[in-house]
């Protein structure tokens, strides 16, 4: 069982509806989505944004320690899960050939692509320090904000 198998994620997805339903801005929502979730959730160390611009993931609004800035489609973590448009988790990142190390702490990662109207516009991504950190639970929930945030942006 992990360890967060506790966590309150439909409270959380409740709390983000609400604070995601004051703009349709993508900005906006992309900086208060990733500050809830960094708050909240246990041992994330970096939680953020990337959007498609041409072939490449730029850097959104995020928390955590500063990040690579600009990620081609199918590289890396995040540009796998854009280019094949499903959800990526990786319980151990040295064991993901070609996972990009923005910040060496990280040991396990969630990447969401962001699908709008049948196109991508980006991906939701989640590291952690801790090994094997995200159970199928939290992965669901993660899964579920980036609902939120694509229902509630234009
Ligand atoms: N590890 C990611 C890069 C982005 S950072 O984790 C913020 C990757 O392999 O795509």
């Amino acid at each position: 069982m992990s360890l967060h198998a506790e966590f309150n994620w439909q409270r959380l997805i409740q709390q983000a509806r609400g604070l995601l339903g004051v703009t349709t801005n993508r900005i906006s929502n992309a900086a208060n989505l990733s500050a809830l979730i960094y708050l909240e959730v246990p041992d994330i160390s970096w939680v953020g944004f990337y959007f498609l611009e041409g072939a490449n993931l730029l850097v959104g609004p995020f928390q955590g320690k500063p990040a690579c800035v600009s990620i081609d489609l199918g590289a890396g973590v995040c540009g796998t899960a854009a280019a094949r448009g499903s959800t990526l988790v990786v319980p151990n990142v040295d064991e993901f050939d070609g996972h990009i190390a923005c910040d060496a702490a990280a040991r396990s990662e969630v990447v969401v692509p962001l699908i709008k109207d049948g196109s991508l516009i980006g991906v939701l991504d989640a590291d952690s320090s801790r090994l094997e950190r995200f159970a199928p639970a939290d992965v669901k929930g993660l899964e579920a904000l980036a609902q939120a945030y694509l229902a509630a942006v234009d």
